[in-house]
């Protein structure tokens, strides 16, 4: 279970405080597959973060499984996310030297998977977005669906227990959108996952 309790953020910017979120308290269920709804700089992209532990709230509390997990040390939060988060970014977030499959398989290499196995799982998550065959395509070589679509494929690859999805079906035309979701869901039935809209 993850939960957020009174959970602020302020980001300041030379003289200019902007609130970003006020306040934020929520509750969400192992399993539990959550959509996070707001209008363009609602906070949503910042929930996810805090949540993600990728940035720190200037105020409130966070637990995931009955752990302060706002209380641990950077290099813990790194291995924390490594080893139970998945992340889909709004803005893809690959990495433009790499190919698509290695942006995919560089979470499980961080996370100390042998090169041979890291390989053989990212090509079935590739083929599961329908991107096998662009494997070694660099990311300015995709469109932006595929980009996006290479992004759910890396979010996947460790097997998260927590996936955070941001907007992930933005830049995905009608017919890939319901199969990535079901993807998405299919994988989180048995973890939790955050997903934000506007
Ligand atoms: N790193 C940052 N520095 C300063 N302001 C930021 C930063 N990130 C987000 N903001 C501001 O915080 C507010 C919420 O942004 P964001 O979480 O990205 O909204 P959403 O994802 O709902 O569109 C916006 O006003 C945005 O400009
Ligand atoms: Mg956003």
């Amino acid at each position: 279970m993850i939960t957020a309790r009174n959970v602020k953020k302020i980001y300041t910017m030379g003289r200019v405080e902007v609130p970003a979120l006020n306040g934020v308290s929520l509750e969400i269920e192992t399993g539990e597959f959550v959509g996070i709804m707001g209008s363009s700089g609602s906070g949503k992209s910042t929930l996810l973060h805090m949540l993600g532990l990728l940035d720190d709230p200037t105020e409130g509390a966070i637990t995931i499984g009955g752990e302060d997990v706002l209380a641990f040390s950077d290099s813990e939060k790194t291995r924390y996310r490594l080893q139970r988060f998945g992340f889909i970014f709004q803005d893809y977030a690959l990495v433009p030297e790499l190919s698509a499959l290695e942006n995919v398989i560089l979470p499980a290499i961080a996370r100390g998977i042998h090169l041979h196995d890291a390989a053989a799982a990212g090509r079935d998550y590739l083929d599961r977005v329908g991107l096998v065959e662009r494997q070694d395509h660099l990311p300015a070589e995709l469109s932006g669906g595929e980009q996006q679509r290479v992004a759910i494929a890396r979010a996947l690859v460790n097997n998260p227990d927590i996936l955070f999805a941001d907007e992930p079906c933005a830049n995905l035309d009608s017919t890939t959108v319901p199969t990535s979701t079901a993807r998405t869901r299919g994988r989180c039935s048995n973890s939790s996952a955050g997903s934000t809209r506007s």
